[in-house]
């Protein structure tokens, strides 16, 4: 309650609205910076303690850019990568050339450098690098630079949007979810939000073990009123990485949505977390059709039966015509090998509905049924099942990274040779 007039109300408000957007916090991407000075390594350390950095995740590894290329060619790349070099300019563009090679298209690179030379400068902005920044310089230069990347007005949202559906009730779509969220959290140490959005029946907060007072329901009755700050209020943490916009799982009241009522909460979203899944339920209405043909990548899941069949290519059919340049509907076959069922094998299910198949995962009541009663995910339950090599390779395939088994990885940076010739 205001004891202003709406005059000095809008007065007031003036400063705070300018003092809240020059403050803006960086969204929650993960950096790694290679360092080849400990002074460096310290100022990065010190660039996160400012405020704006506060969702940051930042790791320090020594080694500079030949340390990030080792590290890479193993291991996924993070939101964005620091690295320091203190090689002499001629010999700069061709060592990020080998780094640009191992890295994946939507990873983001800043370089610390020694030599102060426009022309340097110039070009390695042109060959794909998102900031050149001479040494020795302040925190603050750093955290502006990060800052000018993420935050910027007109800065691209950095979340990709991932939405899981079951074919049909209860065929997995929200088990499956969950665990290839966990497994994106785990494997390439990316923040990930689950957001769940079966608001009446919804079990993302059972299945974390978590019972938060707030969530999405918060958020979509606020009318439009949502904000960056409002949404951090409503997310939990249930995990390293994972976080969760739950369900009420209520029925005092009915969950009725227009088609767009979705649309505003996920858009903030994605300025503010790298990875976002959205649990959809096994419905058809104006507003989950509206989310599947806005979603980067729509995931149907399904057993392996007649039913599930015909749902499926009914939904990756309209899902077709609602995006006709997107690329196939993927889809996982869950509850394999269910006793003395019939099957219908799963490459003959996927070509019949032309969806891409990006995993299989068998009927194991113990195990999932275990995982569901604990509040656990199946990898806490039993870190060594193959069913989380499985989520794990879904999840590299839906955040785009399948091309990290051996091959070169697509990156923005690959005009990064053209500059190596120009300068060698
Ligand atoms: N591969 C599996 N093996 C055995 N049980 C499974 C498997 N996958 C999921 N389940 C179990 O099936 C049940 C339904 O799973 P889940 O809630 O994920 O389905 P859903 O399709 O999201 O359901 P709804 O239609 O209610 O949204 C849960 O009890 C879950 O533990
Ligand atoms: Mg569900």
């Amino acid at each position: 309650m205001s004891f202003l007039t709406p005059d000095q109300n809008a007065k007031a408000e003036e400063p705070a609205v300018e003092i809240a957007h020059g403050a803006r916090l960086v969204p929650r991407i993960t950096i790694q910076a290679f360092c080849e000075s400990s002074q460096t390594a310290q100022l990065v350390d010190s660039a996160m303690h400012d405020r704006r950095m506060s969702k940051v995740a930042l790791t320090t590894h020594n080694g500079g850019i030949d340390g990030a290329v080792e590290t890479y060619k193993a291991n996924p790349t993070p939101n964005l990568i620091i690295v320091e070099t203190m090689l002499p300019p001629t010999e700069i563009a061709s060592a990020l050339a080998r780094l640009a090679e191992v890295c994946d298209a939507s990873t983001r690179v800043i370089v610390l450098g020694h030599v102060n030379d426009v022309l340097l400068y110039r070009d390695l902005i042109r060959s794909g690098i998102s900031e050149y920044i001479v040494l020795p310089t302040g925190a603050q230069d750093i955290v502006t630079a990060i800052s000018d990347l993420y935050v910027a007005e007109g800065a691209a949202p950095i979340g990709r949007t991932i939405g899981f559906v079951s074919a049909k009730g209860g065929a997995g779509g929200s088990t499956v979810a969950h665990n290839v969220a966990w497994a994106i959290a785990t494997s390439l140490r990316q923040d990930c939000l689950i957001v769940d959005m079966d608001l009446p029946f919804g079990t993302a907060g059972l299945n974390f073990n978590q019972d938060p007072p707030h969530g999405l329901a918060d958020a979509v009755l606020a009318n439009q009123k949502v904000d960056q700050t409002m949404l951090d209020r409503l997310m939990s943490k249930a995990a390293n990485h994972v976080n969760l916009l739950t369900a009420p799982a209520t029925l005092d009241r009915t969950w009725d949505f227009e088609e767009r009522d979705f649309e505003a909460i996920i858009e903030i979203c994605q300025k503010s977390v790298p990875v976002i899944v959205l649990d959809i339920p096994h419905a058809w209405n104006a507003w989950t059709r509206q989310t599947l043909a806005s979603l980067d990548e729509v995931v149907i899941v399904a057993e392996p039966d007649l039913a599930n069949l015909r749902n499926t290519k009914n939904l990756a059919d309209a899902i077709k015509a609602l995006r006709p340049a997107e690329s196939a509907t993927s889809l996982v076959i869950n509850k394999q090998g269910l006793a003395r069922r019939p099957e219908i094998s799963s490459a003959e299910f996927a070509s019949s509905v032309e969806c891409r198949l990006l995993g299989q995962i068998g009927f194991d009541a113990a195990l999932f049924g275990t995982a569901a009663n604990n509040g656990q995910m199946i990898a806490e339950v039993s870190a060594n099942n193959k069913v989380n090599e499985v989520f794990a390779s879904i999840g590299m395939q839906v955040t785009g990274r399948q091309a990290s088994h051996g091959a070169s990885k697509p990156s923005s940076l690959l005009k990064l040779p053209t500059l190596f010739k120009k300068r060698a």
